[in-house]
């Protein structure tokens, strides 16, 4: 770790702790201290089209699901250093709707094309070698080669300053990979997703460090607080 730039951390801040307040960061400060640990962030490859039905794929780790009821997903989308719209932001205003991707192991190098600032217009997903399926219920196609994408109709837009927006989605359709998910008890099996997060920087997490930990009832905490950290 490099030193922090001086003045930046509180002068009072207790022994072995390093404080920073927000309002003297500049932004891209802020940016670091929270993508470094604010992690893993999932990451939506996100699919849409242009009001001429131009195909665009861009990923982004600004990115969750919110809710289930609606399942509102969020996506956190800068604006480009000039000023204008990303594709993906600017698609979902023509179009309000876009789908989310989920990147697995396999997806990592197509999804890393895809983020190559490439002019408005061009297909990221052709430039991948990506195949695109047309969407069920919104004009974006979805990713053939995705585990899981959710197809979503625009929701809300909140606008929270002039370097981003962010933009929430209501999902109304999902495809899944057939062995990634049980019809019938919905589960999803996460070794056959293969997720991967984002990290600090431009480093990534696979999801394949996994363990069961089921959350106690009041009384199996007071009676086996061992059962704390019964990982499986
Ligand atoms: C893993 C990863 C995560 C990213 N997350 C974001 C994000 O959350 N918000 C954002 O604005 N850009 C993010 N980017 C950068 C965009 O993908 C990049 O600017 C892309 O060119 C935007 O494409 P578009 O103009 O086609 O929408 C991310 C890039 C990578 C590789």
């Amino acid at each position: 770790m490099t030193a922090q730039p001086a003045g930046k951390p509180r002068a009072e801040a207790a022994p072995g702790i390093v404080t920073f307040d927000f309002a003297a960061l500049s932004p891209r400060e802020r940016y670091k201290l929270l993508i470094g640990a604010v992690v893993p962030r999932p990451i939506a490859l996100v699919t849409t089209v242009d009001a001429q039905g131009r195909v665009n794929a861009a990923p982004f780790s600004f990115f969750n699901c919110l809710s289930a009821d609606p399942a509102i997903l969020a996506l956190g989308v800068e604006y480009r250093p000039t000023g204008a719209q990303k594709d993906t932001g600017r698609n979902v205003r023509e179009t309000l709707a876009f789908t989310v991707n989920i990147v697995s192991d396999a997806l990592v190098e197509g999804m890393n094309i895809c983020a190559v600032p490439f002019e408005p217009g061009t297909d990221e997903l052709a430039e991948a070698g990506l195949t695109a399926q047309p969407g069920v219920k919104v004009p974006c196609p979805w990713i053939g080669e995705a585990p899981a994408a959710f197809e979503c109709r625009h929701h809300t837009t909140l606008g929270i300053g002039n370097s981003r927006e962010i933009i929430l989605g209501e999902v109304v359709y999902a495809h899944f990979r057939a062995d990634t998910v049980n019809a019938g008890n919905l589960h999803v099996d996460p070794a056959a997703l293969d997720a991967v997060g984002r990290m600090g920087g431009h480093g990534y997490a696979t999801t394949r460090d996994y363990f069961d930990l089921p959350t106690m009832p009041v009384a199996t905490w007071r009676a086996d607080p061992e059962a704390a950290n019964r990982r499986r």
